[in-house]
């Protein structure tokens, strides 16, 4: 991106809202990672000032393994260009390359409710799978996830639905913080968009599609080859009745619906008409085939980019450099606030 699109600026450039999202690089992404944020960013950047990171320091709060997380790190990154996020438009950083992060985390640590973090559902979730591992960090995520939006003064987080109650207490957090010492957080929305922003498992349509289920077949992943997004298609859990319509109790067929409708980008409504009278195998295979074709260019142009260490490189060192400094400003802001001396270099 442009060296003024990290900074405040002046005019037009002032008009425009920051946007920040992330995706943690824990495993292999998914359908639901692409469809319930990423395919909504590039169009993003033509309006907005836009940040996004690949959130590293979210990701050891369960047990990783150090080779996976470097290679995933650069995945995801890779990932993110080959969704159409151009880095001259847009920041592009590795959040473990910018301190500041977790220097203002801690911050906020002293202003989060140990009642508000016990609350989230994610902790909830994640102590409940990870029960021989429920460390601090796994607590205090949300606090991290708000530094890393607070940070840049965002208006706006495009993420799914999973993640609303992470910026909701972000938000919080930003209030109380100003409340005590004046404006100095912008105060950011969730923005959550389509029929992608809750894809379910293709096994057990009730939980969310996710990365680290131990069904192969539960996830659709975005390097998964033709033939295999068409196997899991295939045998995704419908139910008895037959017709392409959503309905209570229905989670299959609904999940098939609100994915068809995301990757084609029609709404269910015309999902439903398109599909009236035909029958569930029919729809399967169709499903398949429209998440083979918007998979087919991010896969591909994955692996091109990966061959090409050298600029991912040059993307994430220049991304790293206009994050600090953008991150820094508000860092400064809130030692001031609390009383630290400042820095003297
Ligand atoms: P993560 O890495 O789990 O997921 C990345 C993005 O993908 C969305 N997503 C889904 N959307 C629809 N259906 C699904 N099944 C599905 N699974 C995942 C998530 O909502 C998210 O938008 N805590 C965040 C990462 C994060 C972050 C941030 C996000 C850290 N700091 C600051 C925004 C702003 C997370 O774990 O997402």
């Amino acid at each position: 991106m442009t060296e003024q699109n990290a900074a405040p600026q002046n005019g037009a450039e002032q008009q425009k809202k920051t946007v920040f999202s992330g995706v943690q690089p824990s495993g292999k992404l998914t359908l639901g990672n692409y469809l319930g944020a990423l395919r909504n960013w590039p169009a993003m950047q033509e309006e907005n000032r836009c940040i996004f990171s690949v959130v590293n320091l979210h990701s050891i709060t369960v047990r990783q393994d150090p080779a996976a997380l470097r290679r995933q790190t650069l995945e995801v990154l890779a990932q993110y260009i080959a969704c159409g996020i151009d880095p001259e438009k847009s920041l592009l950083f590795i959040q473990s390359h910018v301190p500041a992060h977790a220097e203002l985390a801690w911050v906020l640590n002293c202003y989060t409710m140990f009642g508000e973090l016990s609350r989230m559902t994610q902790f909830k979730d994640k102590s409940q799978r990870y029960a021989d591992n429920i460390n601090a960090g796994l607590f205090t995520y949300p606090v991290l996830m708000a530094s890393d939006i607070l940070l840049y003064q965002t208006d706006l987080v495009p993420v799914g639905q999973d993640q609303k109650q992470h910026v909701e207490i972000a938000r919080d957090i930003a209030q109380r913080f100003n409340g005590v010492y004046g404006p100095v957080f912008a105060i950011p929305e969730p923005l959550i968009q389509g029929p992608g922003a809750k894809i379910a498992s293709l096994a057990e349509p009730t939980k969310k599609m996710s990365k680290s289920d131990q069904n192969q077949n539960a996830f659709v992943l975005l390097m998964d080859k033709p033939e295999d997004i068409m196997r899991k298609f295939k045998r995704a859990v419908t139910d008895s009745g037959s017709q392409v319509v959503r309905g209570e109790g229905k989670d299959g067929v609904n999940n098939l619906i609100a994915i068809y409708s995301a990757a084609a980008g029609c709404s269910p409504e015309q999902t439903e008409a398109e599909f009236a009278g035909k029958g569930y195998g029919e729809f399967k295979q169709a499903v398949g085939e429209a998440v083979v074709e918007v998979l087919r260019p991010v896969r591909e142009q994955t692996e091109r980019l990966l061959a090409d260490k050298a600029y991912l490189e040059q993307v994430y060192a220049e991304g790293a450099r206009q994050a600090a400094r953008a991150a820094e400003r508000t860092l400064e802001k809130v030692y001031k606030k609390v009383g630290f001396v400042k820095k003297p270099f």
